[in-house]
Order: structure tokens, then C-alpha cells, then sequence
């Protein structure tokens, strides 16, 4: 399989469908859809949305239809960096190769671009899905509210600001990491198998993938922050240092953190055993989580 070709295809596929959902940009208030359009079009690697669609395809349906839920994802993850960027949490100018949304409007703007976000996702994701039930929609609704929420990535950006200037140790640093990042790649999986029609088995068994790939994703983040060129990523290097924030590398050095990264991805790689070549670009999408440059 092709994954440069496979990423391009579904990246495309994710970001006109964003387009059309979003309101236009000389729709009133004409700031705000801009300040949307801004941050969320035009970059970004659609990881979760790709993830949702490849684990309904390994457990085979139409992906199509999944498109909207997908989208509404994309839509949590921008508002997620947007507010991560504020001057009062990670304070950052870039971000997907381009000013940081407070940096090209304003610190308002921002914020409400943000909740724009949070919001118009749950709109998106409650979107009636042919051949679906209400009941298994909304459980994955309810899961994606879990996940974001005090629960999963705002509790986690929590303990990420509360562990800043302080040592913790490595079940602290792994519980943020699960938290803040791990848990809406998981739900991304879990959600893709239930949207997918698959079976408790298999819901159960990406959610497990999900999770390994997530914390592995947080390492690889945390890796790139050290080792990455922020022309590449679109966004500041060096900047976990600066903020004195607690990391893999920084509490393991580079080579522990990759060794992590890696033991994670296979662990990722052995839930999948018994899917069929259809969980490929599964195994490949693990692959590329620790192997990525930007
Ligand atoms: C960045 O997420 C923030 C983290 C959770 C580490 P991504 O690396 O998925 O950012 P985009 O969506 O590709 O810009
Ligand atoms: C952010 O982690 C995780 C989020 C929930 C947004 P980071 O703060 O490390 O993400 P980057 O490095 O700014 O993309
Ligand atoms: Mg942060
Ligand atoms: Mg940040
Ligand atoms: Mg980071």
C-alpha cells in the first residue's frame, strides 16, 4: 500500500467536506467563519478524521457516510489547538504553517473561533448516519463528549499546565499524555468501528489500538518538539523547554522516548492480528505515528 498516496487522497477528501460543511467566509459574523476557515482549512494532517474511516473500513461499511462525524472530530481537534496556543496556555505564533489564530484576528476571536468549533462538532457528529441506529449514534456522540471533555483532552490540558515547572514521573506524565491526546485518537477508533457496524469485538480491539497509537502519537509530539524542523511541522520547535513542560524526552531522553514510541506502535500493530488485509492501512497509519516528520 501507498500511504503517501493514501494520506493525500483522504486528507483531500476530509478537507473538502469541511469546506462545504463550514459556513462561507463572507457569511456573517464574517470574523468568526474566518477565523474558522483560517485555522481549520488549509493544513493539518486529518489524522483523526483518517483514523475514523480507516477503522470503518476494516471493519467494512461505506465510508461515505461517516464523512460528517468525521468532520465533526476535525472540527474538536482545531478548537483544541487554537485555545493550546493562547498567550495563557502554550503562548505559540505558528501553527500549521501559519499564525496562530489569536496572532492573525485576536484573543477573543480566538476563543470564540474555538467554541465555535466545540460546538458546531457536536452538530456535525449528531448527524443522522443511513443504516445506523439513533441509539448507536448517540452512544458514539456521548463517547466523543466523554473524550474531549473532563475526562479525556481538557482534563489532560489541565494536568499538562499543572505539571509545567515541576518533576513528575513517568505514570503522571503517561496518565497526561492518555488523557490529553490519547484519548481522542482512541475515540476516534473506537467510534470508527461502532459508526462501521463492527462488533463488540472489534470495537473493543481498536479502541485498544487507539489507544496505543495515541500515546505513542503524544511521544512522537513531544519527540519532534526536540528533533523536528518547525518549517516541516508548521509550527515552533523548542518550545516544551521553554514552557519547562514535562515530556518523554525530558524525562527519558531521546532514545528512551523513541524505544517507548516503538514498544507502543507494536503493541498497536498485534491488536490488529485478527483483522484481515482490510485493517492494512491500519498497520500502516500506526507506522507512520513514530516515523512521521511533521
Ligand atoms: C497536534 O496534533 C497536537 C497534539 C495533540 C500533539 P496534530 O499533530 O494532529 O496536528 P495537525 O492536526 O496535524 O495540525
Ligand atoms: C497539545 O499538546 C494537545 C492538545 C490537546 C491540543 P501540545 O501542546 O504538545 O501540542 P502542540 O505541540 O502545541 O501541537
Ligand atoms: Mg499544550
Ligand atoms: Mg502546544
Ligand atoms: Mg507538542
Amino acid at each position: 500500500m501507498d500511504l503517501k498516496l493514501y494520506l493525500q487522497t483522504n486528507q483531500s477528501l476530509v478537507d473538502k467536506a469541511l469546506s462545504a460543511l463550514l459556513p462561507g467566509p463572507e457569511e456573517p459574523p464574517q470574523r468568526l467563519n474566518q477565523a474558522i476557515r483560517h485555522s481549520l482549512l488549509g493544513g493539518g494532517k486529518r489524522l483523526r478524521p483518517i483514523l475514523i474511516l480507516a477503522c470503518a473500513d476494516a471493519v467494512g461499511t461505506q465510508r461515505e457516510q461517516l464523512l460528517a462525524f468525521a468532520c465533526g472530530m476535525e472540527c474538536l481537534h482545531t478548537y483544541s489547538l487554537i485555545h493550546d496556543d493562547l498567550p495563557a496556555m502554550d503562548d505559540d505564533d505558528l501553527r500549521r504553517g501559519r499564525p496562530t489564530c489569536h496572532k492573525q484576528f485576536d484573543e477573543a476571536t480566538a476563543i470564540l473561533a474555538g467554541d465555535a468549533l466545540l460546538t458546531f462538532a457536536f452538530d456535525l457528529a449528531s448527524r443522522p448516519i443511513q443504516g445506523i441506529s439513533a441509539d448507536t449514534l448517540l452512544m458514539a456522540v456521548r463517547q466523543l463528549a466523554h473524550d474531549a471533555g473532563i475526562f479525556g483532552m481538557v482534563g489532560g490540558q489541565m494536568m499538562d499546565l499543572l505539571a509545567e515547572h515541576r518533576k513528575v514521573d513517568l505514570g503522571e506524565l503517561r496518565g497526561i499524555h492518555r488523557l490529553k491526546t490519547g484519548a481522542l485518537i482512541r475515540c476516534a477508533c473506537e467510534c470508527g468501528a461502532r459508526l462501521g457496524g463492527g462488533t463488540s469485538d472489534q470495537i473493543e480491539t481498536l479502541k485498544n489500538y487507539g489507544a496505543a497509537i495515541g500515546l505513542a502519537f503524544q511521544i512522537t509530539d513531544d519527540l519532534l518538539d526536540v528533533t523536528g524542523d518547525s518549517q516541516v511541522m508548521g509550527k515552533a520547535t523548542g518550545k516544551d523547554e521553554i514552557n519547562a513542560k514535562s515530556t518523554y524526552p525530558s524525562l527519558m531522553g531521546i532514545e528512551g522516548a523513541r524505544h517507548l514510541a516503538q514498544e507502543q506502535i507494536n503493541l498497536a500493530l498485534s491488536h490488529l492480528e485478527s483483522f484481515s488485509s482490510a485493517a492494512d492501512p491500519l498497520r500502516d497509519l500506526a507506522r507512520y505515528i513514530t516515523e512521521r516528520t511533521h
